[in-house]
Order: structure tokens, then sequence, then C-alpha cells
């Protein structure tokens, strides 16, 4: 069952997240929080700021991060999460994870990711955005529902739309580390937030399509507690139920 909360906006929308964030953590000060990345969550991440004090004890799996780029690049996953997550909710470093985009052997370390967030007891609250192509994480459309931690190749739509973080778009990793879809839905509890026009089709997808390998966001229905979070933008093409 998917419930669906609509805000006027992306900053409602993320500070009722960011409320939802807090009671997990408040909860239990040591819970494993699921971390997106990209533009949707960074509104969230703000408005936690001024609850870092309960960040202390809290472990934090990325959802993925690009193959290749190098050490320090202020757009690999690993500067963007230790940047807007580490840092700005003083957890302990030692407690974030993101896979090693760097690894000689980048199967081995999707394997070890996946090993390491089944021995962290798995994720209690999992944040997602969604691509404008329905993609969660990097699972870009065609990827199996029941898919785990792996290499993928990134559809040209999202090099597309990340490179506007980058230079150019040569710059911008063709190949990516990302937890699977199975993976993902093995999280305790699924937030997925999506905002603005450009989502508005992902989503209508995703929420009024079947569940269908082509629209990876589909496949949160499959998941008992999940919340999709919307601005009205994103909401637009959502046809109420009768
Ligand atoms: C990125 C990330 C996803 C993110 C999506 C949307 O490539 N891999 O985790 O949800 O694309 O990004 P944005 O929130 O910037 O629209």
């Amino acid at each position: 069952m998917l419930n669906i909360s609509v805000f006027a906006n992306a900053a409602a929308a993320s500070r009722f997240v960011a409320s939802l964030v807090v009671n997990c953590v408040t909860n239990d000060p040591y819970a494993v929080l699921g971390v997106a990345t990209g533009s949707t969550p960074s509104g969230v991440y703000r408005a936690l700021t001024a609850h870092r004090r309960h960040f202390r004890h809290v472990t934090a799996f990325a959802l993925d991060e690009y193959v290749g780029l190098p050490s320090g690049h202020p757009e690999s996953f690993a500067s963007v999460v230790d940047r807007d997550v580490t840092r700005a909710l003083e957890l302990s470093p030692d407690r974030v994870h993101v896979p090693n985009g760097l690894a000689t052997d980048p199967e081995n370390e999707a394997s070890r990711y996946e090993e390491l967030i089944r021995r962290c007891g798995g994720v209690d609250l999992q944040l997602l955005g969604m691509g404008r192509n329905g993609h969660i994480a990097f699972n870009e459309p065609g990827s199996a529902h029941d898919s785990r931690t792996r290499v993928v190749t990134l559809a040209e739509q999202t090099r597309l739309d990340n490179s506007r973080f980058f230079a150019s778009l040569d710059e911008v990793p063709r190949f990516a580390l990302t937890q699977g879809i199975g993976t993902i839905l093995e999280a305790r509890q699924l937030i997925v937030m999506a905002f603005g026009d450009a989502k508005a089709k992902a989503v209508a997808e995703a929420v009024c399509g079947p569940v269908s390998e082509s629209s990876p966001a589909s496949a949160v229905r499959r998941h008992s507690d999940v919340l999709l979070v919307l601005d009205l933008a994103a909401a637009s093409l959502v046809e109420s139920p009768e």
C-alpha cells in the first residue's frame, strides 16, 4: 500500500521528511539511515542540521557512487555525503559508508557493500529520490526488482541530467555502483521524494502504471511501509483514485 503525501512545495515537503527522520533517530539513537544524493534530499539534510545532536551514533549508507571519479572529486557521492550528511549532521565518519568508486575490482566492491549492509542489520529508514526516467539510486529502467548491489551502466538521460553538476557531459562517469532494487526494498521503511515538473511523468508511471521493470520506482509498491512525498508539481500527473 503506497502512502502519498503532497505538499505545496519542496521546502514544506522537506521539512516534513526531516521530522520523520528526527522521529526515527530520537526513537533509536543507533538507527541505520539510508541516504540519497542528488538535489532532492538537500532540503531535508539542511533541515536536519538543527537536530544534529541526535546523529552521533547513527549509521548511514549511501545508495550509490560513480565509478572512476578522482578521490575527493566534489561530485563524487562520497564527497556529497561527507559534506551534506556526515559533517553537516556531525555523524561519526566511521559509521558512514559509501561504495568505493575507485575499487580495483568494482564487482567485488559491490558484493562487499551488500554484505556490509547485511552485517549492520539492514537499513531502518531509507531516503530515496527518483530520476526523471524513474530510476531509484542508479537502477535504470530495465533493472530487475530483485537486483542486488552491482556495477551499472548509466543511461544517457541520467548522464545528461547529472551533467549539471559537472563541467561537461564528458566528465560524467558512464558507470556506477548502486544498491540494487532488491537491496533497497529490504530497508524497513522507505521515504521516496520527488519534486518539480520534471519528475511528474516518472511519478505518474510509478504510482498509476504497472509495477514493471520499465519503472524502477514502481518497485516500491511491493514494499509494506513506503511513503511517497511529493510537491504539487511532481504530483500533477497522478490521477486521484475514483
Ligand atoms: C541521481 C541519483 C539518485 C537521485 C536521482 C535524482 O542520479 N543516483 O539517487 O535520486 O539521480 O536526482 P535529483 O534529486 O538531483 O533530481
